[in-house]
């Protein structure tokens, strides 16, 4: 039983609210989005179907999708506006920062500022869903000093997303692999930057505002940069012989082995099978024995030391890598994802709005008089 003023550090086991958008069962292990596996989910739909779940509750039937289909393809393109914008931030910045600045820009420049109705903000989430991966790949494509591919209206999210970072249609079981981690990444409850968007959005600002923070909160590498964190790693370990001394030496300088742990589930991150198979999926061909065999023996080799399983940014982090990614554009996919979660959220919180303003428990100086000005 809770006694008054006491401390849950970081809300560790704290329940905040009531949701109806997601569940994460820590005893099953497993996650739905309104009542349906994720896996399941996985299996059946395409992302812009859960996208559609997310936020209204219900799948969409035939008629609705495609409608929802011919609203997100017809607001892809980014106006001239936030293009110069963001051209003028520095070449070298964080590619979630170019992001944190572009829905922010979105918000100065949106003529709806102010009408927060649900229309309104379901209609705002769409845009910023539809404009995300635009963003994105003209990220990518930046760095590598390329042109800009403008977005395809006759092509479905997945595949005008990759062809506008890769200049063409990946195969098949890429498209499939990428369609996957959005949907695995879509929703995930009281998450950090879910709960940042709720806090921002209970003081009734914007939904913009809301989404800036959000991927404020998501950056860090406790949270959605794990996943550029876990290539940097596997690239350091460089060799399956590796994977023993390397964890050693790690547990010795007590650092953090990113991938790993979570604050919910202790025994095991319900994502993961689903996206370690899609991960097997596109090393078959032998080509990338290596980075398999590494990654398989870090994850066998915590769980034998540590007993820590691996979170959902262990496998997207080697699949968004074989898919040719840049690893700074890896926690920006997480974005183009979560921009569902959020938005659901953000929805959600309006409709029984209370401000979210905890208490802290004063350790400081005891009360004394402000001196006068010595000498
Ligand atoms: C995501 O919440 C969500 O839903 C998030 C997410 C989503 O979908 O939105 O699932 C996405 O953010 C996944 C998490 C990505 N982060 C990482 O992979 C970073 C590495 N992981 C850890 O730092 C850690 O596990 C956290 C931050 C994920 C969870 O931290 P907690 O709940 O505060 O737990 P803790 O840090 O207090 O760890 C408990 C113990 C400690 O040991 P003791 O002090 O008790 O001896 O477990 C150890 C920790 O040192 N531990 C780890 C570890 N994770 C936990 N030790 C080494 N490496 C790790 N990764």
């Amino acid at each position: 039983p809770h006694h008054p003023g006491q401390i849950f550090r970081g809300l560790a086991g704290v329940v905040v609210d009531t949701t109806t958008i997601s569940m994460v069962n820590q005893e099953t292990n497993s996650l739905t989005y309104r009542g349906y596996p994720v896996q399941e989910l996985c299996e059946s739909c395409s992302f812009e179907e859960v996208a559609w779940l997310l936020w209204h509750g219900e799948l969409p039937t035939a008629n609705q999708l495609a409608e929802f289909k011919l609203v997100e393809r017809n607001r892809r393109t980014l106006g001239r506006n936030v293009t110069s914008a963001l051209s003028r931030l520095p070449e070298d910045c964080h590619p979630m920062d170019v992001l944190r600045t572009a829905i922010s820009y979105l918000g100065a420049d949106d003529p709806t500022e102010g009408l927060d109705d649900r229309d309104h903000n379901l209609a705002k989430s769409i845009d910023m869903f539809a404009k995300l991966p635009t963003i994105v790949a003209f990220e990518q494509r930046r760095r590598r000093g390329l042109e800009p591919i403008l977005p395809d209206a006759n092509l479905g999210y997945a595949e005008n997303f990759l062809q506008m970072c890769f200049g063409e249609i990946p195969p098949a079981e890429q498209v499939r692999a990428f369609e996957v981690s959005m949907i695995l990444y879509a929703e995930h409850s009281f998450n950090a930057s879910t709960f940042t968007a709720r806090v921002v959005t209970s003081t009734l600002s914007d939904i913009y505002s809301a989404v800036t923070a959000a991927i404020g909160a998501l950056k860090g590498p406790l949270h959605g940069g794990a996943n550029e964190a876990v290539m940097h790693l596997l690239a350091e370990i460089g060799d399956v012989a590796n994977v023993e001394p390397w964890l050693k030496q790690a547990f010795v300088d007590k650092r953090k082995i990113m991938g790993f742990g979570h604050r919910v589930y202790k025994n095991g991150d319900s994502r993961v099978p689903t996206m370690t198979a899609e991960l097997r999926k596109l090393t078959s061909d032998g080509k990338s024995a290596d980075l398999l065999a590494t990654y398989d023996a870090l994850a066998a080799a915590m769980l034998r030391v540590k007993d820590i399983h691996p979170n959902l940014d262990y496998p997207t982090g080697p699949v968004y890598h074989l898919m040719g990614f840049d690893i700074p554009i890896f926690t920006p996919l997480f974005v183009m994802s979560r921009i569902t979660g959020w938005t659901a959220h953000i929805m959600e919180q309006l409709e029984s709005n209370s401000l979210i303003r905890p208490l802290s428990s004063y350790v400081g100086v005891e009360q004394r008089k402000v001196p006068t000005l010595a000498g």
